[in-house]
């Protein structure tokens, strides 16, 4: 009997078909997937990257709500073009904090992985509130109301909680004091000692949208200065042994 014929008993059963198919699957299936359980981490540490501050994490959360995403990439890909216009490709590490991801492809707009710092706190208020006042051939919507909307922080610490849950390295002294670094890191007469000492000097104390209310245009702000500055790219050095 050739193998050839053997192989006729395999094609005309079909159970003993389903079954051997099932057998080769799963070998391709674990082959790939095991290595995953033996690796230390798939995601490079780098120094610099923390927890988005209340602040921040809220101004992410209006981004998300207002789903700025869907015409704003955040992913630099590792292509001249790119690199030359946006700055230094972004690294996973980068998004390692950020539930959801901002990753994106879709760019109505330019990418925003690094807009932090790029341009004052006074251009964000006239072009998140008016795009046109700054680039007349913007077609961005406006979102002025932001300025009017109050916030006062009394459930950012269940959802700095929330973020801790699904894996972000909040300290339990981070989750007490929530509400305060909230309030602190928009008012530059407040004391943020404390909250600088968590989150460190890349923390941004400010009045960022100008008006003596936190508004949600402070938060938005706040976490589109941030973007893309946590990382010191003068000093960064990939690691290629990895
Ligand atoms: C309908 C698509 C659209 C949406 C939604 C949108 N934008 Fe934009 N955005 C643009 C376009 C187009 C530009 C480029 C023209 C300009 O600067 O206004 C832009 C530019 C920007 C810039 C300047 C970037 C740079 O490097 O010059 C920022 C910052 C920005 N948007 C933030 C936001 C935020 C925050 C939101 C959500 C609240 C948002 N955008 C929602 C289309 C959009």
């Amino acid at each position: 009997m050739s193998i050839l014929s053997k192989h006729k008993i395999i094609e005309t059963n079909a159970t003993l078909l389903m079954v051997l198919s099932l057998v080769v699957v799963a070998i391709g299936g674990i082959v790939e997937i095991a290595p995953l359980f033996y690796l230390e981490n798939t995601i490079e540490k780098v120094k610099g990257m923390r927890p988005y501050t209340p602040l921040e994490l809220t101004g992410r959360n209006i981004y998300v709500r207002e789903g700025c995403y869907t015409c704003h990439s955040q992913m630099i890909r590792p292509l001249r073009d790119e690199v030359e216009r946006y700055g230094h490709y972004s690294l996973a590490a980068e998004s390692m904090y950020d539930h959801p991801f901002q990753w994106g492809s879709k760019r109505t707009g330019p990418d925003l992985a690094r807009v932090g710092g790029r341009y004052s706190d006074q251009w964000h208020v006239n072009h998140l509130t008016d795009p046109r006042s700054v680039v007349p051939e913007s077609i961005m919507p406006g979102y002025g109301f932001m300025l009017k909307a109050k916030l006062d922080g009394k459930y950012v610490a269940d959802m700095v909680k929330a973020n801790a849950m699904v894996g972000v390295p909040y300290t339990d002294e981070m989750l007490t004091e929530a509400q305060a670094d909230f309030l602190a890191q928009a008012n530059p007469d407040a004391d943020s000692d404390g909250l600088l000492e968590r989150y460190g000097k890349t923390a941004q104390v400010r009045n960022f949208d100008g008006q003596p209310e936190l508004t949600e245009m402070d938060a938005l702000i706040a976490y589109l200065q941030v973007l893309g500055t946590m990382v010191d790219f003068s000093t960064f050095e990939a690691d290629a042994s990895r």
